[in-house]
């Protein structure tokens, strides 16, 4: 199997899962790459391993460079078991490895692992050595420096930087879920990777905005030539586009683009959405209907990400929200989207509840919410639709305002 090389010495030593569908809710249609590298010095250093099922994928790429037991370092830059599932395996044939993590890392694995042979120790000894913000560690002829990233995403997680090669393990920060025979962005295209690492972004990133641009900052004084991502292609040609889209999205940064997404009993409340869609094309701003039911909610979570308005409908059903609809807002409010407006509109049989619903948690999820006055009973009249075109078409107006 011909290796991957980021530079001399410094190989990947992942695994591509073609066949995921699904990453714990986030769906995953081109599936995920799980990345791991190898450091060939003085002193071997294996960072981050691969989910447990592709253990032996990434052992067999091991093999084909060094001898497992010849590890010296196995380094944990984020406990989450997409990349920690095999230390427990791996640590079976590097008996005399020492492991390295955050504070907070350690105590991760040691609750993860607590029956298996990394936390019980071999020979009695316990390998786990403990790393913080700016400790460096030499390897031989390389240096590694850890870079502390406490929620970006998990409280423990860690970046290390190759100071020689200017290479940032950067864990799961700038990866994208894309599982592809190219290890390198230039050799698949902006045009695949892009897409896949704003839905990234958006459904794993999102919550921790201010999180990216500490980090962003504070590795602005470093040389990097490779973002060696723990998801996805590898950065080298274009590192400042991936950091700029990730500046724009961590400060909330939206276009001209309205969201409709909804759900329907007997088509009335799609009647308003397509009108509300109707007076925003009349204000030439982009708008993008999602009916919830069929719709797949990382998608839309996506768009949500660059989007200024996010308008909202449902019937009342049990004077309440549909269930999807009630589904997609919970997600959206644990994601935390910044700096966005948005309405809620619906219909109703006997008694009302939905659009009440809708802005309580457009409001939870600290989005400006207008008020817009559109729940009709039963079925929408002319002037009624009326109403939901004349909306539609003052909110393209704040968005191009505002955005
Ligand atoms: Fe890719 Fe947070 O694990």
């Amino acid at each position: 199997m011909a290796k991957v090389t980021l530079s001399e010495g410094v190989y990947w030593v992942g695994a591509v899962d073609w066949n995921v569908r699904s990453f714990h809710g986030f769906t995953t249609p081109y599936g995920i790459t799980y990345n791991a590298y190898l450091i060939v010095d003085e002193k071997i250093t294996l960072i981050d391993t691969v989910k447990y099922p592709f253990y032996e994928e990434m052992l067999e790429k091991i093999k084909e460079i060094v001898s497992p037991q010849e590890i010296n370092y196995l380094i944990s830059n984020h406990v989450e078991m997409d990349h920690s599932s095999s230390l427990p395996l791996i640590f079976k044939e590097t008996p005399n490895a020492q492991l390295i993590a955050t504070k907070r890392g350690i105590a991760g694995l040691r609750k993860y692992y607590k029956e298996s042979p990394l936390v019980k120790g071999v020979g009695g000894c316990l390998p786990f050595v403990p790393v913080k913000e700016g400790d460096e560690l030499s390897i031989g002829k390389r240096t590694l420096k850890f870079i502390e990233t406490p929620m970006l995403h998990w409280p423990d997680s860690m970046a290390t930087y190759l100071v020689d090669e200017g290479i940032l393990f950067s864990m799961d920060a700038f990866g994208q879920h894309l599982a592809t025979s190219r290890r390198f962005d230039d050799e698949v295209g902006l045009e695949i990777i892009m897409p896949e690492a704003a839905k990234y972004y958006a459904n794993i990133v999102m919550p921790f905005g201010s999180q990216v641009l500490k980090t962003i900052d504070k590795a602005k004084d470093l040389k990097i030539n490779m973002l060696a991502t723990s998801h996805g292609v590898i950065w080298r040609q274009n590192i400042g586009t991936i950091i700029e889209s990730y500046v724009k999205w961590a400060n909330g940064e939206a276009e001209e683009k309205v969201l409709v997404i909804y759900d329907t009993m007997w088509n009335s409340t799609e009647m308003m959405a397509k009108a509300l869609v109707k007076g925003i094309i009349n204000e030439g701003v982009e708008v993008k209907l999602f009916k919830l039911t069929g719709s797949d909610t990382s998608e839309i979570i996506k768009e949500v990400l660059t989007a200024k308005a996010i308008l909202v409908g449902s019937p009342t059903l049990n004077n309440g929200m549909f269930p999807t609809v009630a589904g997609f807002l919970e997600y959206m409010r644990g994601l935390r989207p910044k700096g966005k407006i948005g309405a809620a509109f619906g219909s109703y049989g006997w008694g009302k509840g939905a659009v009440r619903g809708i802005e309580e948690m457009l409001q939870k999820t600290k989005i400006e919410v207008l008020d817009a006055n559109l729940e009709f009973q039963f079925v929408p009249d002319k002037e009624e639709l009326q109403k939901c075109v004349e909306f539609g078409s003052s909110v393209a107006r704040q968005v191009k305002r505002e955005a």
